[in-house]
């Protein structure tokens, strides 16, 4: 059985979905453990609940890679074949990149390479873009700039509020980060240079 680790800082919403499709079967892997570097992570509280191994590890004032090399230690004991952040609100380092190049995947809430970084779904509401959506990419060293793996379109509506469109998103996000992970698993993805294509 494949297994997940699961880096996350808050809500924890993109795990939630995960963690239902895992149940459900339709995600061939385990998740082996959700790890936040914040102590009231409510998506830390659910993993708990769950019943699922879960490991608290500080990042307040610490280097980098120091913090980096705990959670890389974390994900090496339990033998993780697939790193997920799910709302992991911390860049982490070329050092960890490198060690799981390929096997890191990311969720971010705007159509990439439009809107990396922070408050997506506001800044392409005021950019007044009509379409925005979310993007599950591969990790590298860059702020949000991997290989695409899935994306999904949202479309904005004249009466848009941030939340109302980030909501919206949201939903697209849980979706499709189930589709990404499959897609890696099962080996359903052939890369070519940044183009992560789909096999039949
Ligand atoms: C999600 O909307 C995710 O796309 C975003 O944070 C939210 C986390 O929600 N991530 C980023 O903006 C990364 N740059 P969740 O904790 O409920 O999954």
């Amino acid at each position: 059985m494949k297994k997940l680790g699961i880096l996350l800082s808050g809500r924890g919403s993109n795990f939630e979905a995960i963690a239902h499709n895992v149940q459900a079967g339709r995600i061939p892997a385990e998740i082996a453990v959700v790890i936040s570097n914040k102590e009231d992570a409510l998506g830390l509280a659910r993993g708990r609940q769950m019943g699922l191994t879960t490991r608290f590890i500080p990042s307040k004032g610490k280097e980098r890679e120091a913090f980096d090399q705990e959670v890389m230690a974390v994900l090496r004991e339990f033998q993780i074949d697939l790193v997920c952040l799910a709302g992991f609100m911390r860049i982490l380092s070329p050092y960890f990149i490198r060690e799981f190049r390929g096997r890191i995947l990311n969720i971010h809430p705007a159509l990439l390479p439009a809107f990396p970084g922070e408050e997506a779904q506001r800044r392409a509401l005021e950019h007044g873009v009509k379409f925005t959506g979310c993007t599950v990419h591969l990790v590298d060293e860059g702020v949000d700039t991997g290989p695409i793996v899935c994306q999904a379109v949202v479309p904005v509506l004249d009466d848009d509020t941030a939340e109302a469109l980030a909501a919206r998103i949201l939903k697209e996000e849980h979706r499709i980060y189930s589709e990404a992970i499959c897609l890696l698993l099962e080996d359903r993805v052939r890369i070519e240079g940044r183009r992560v294509l789909h096999k039949r």
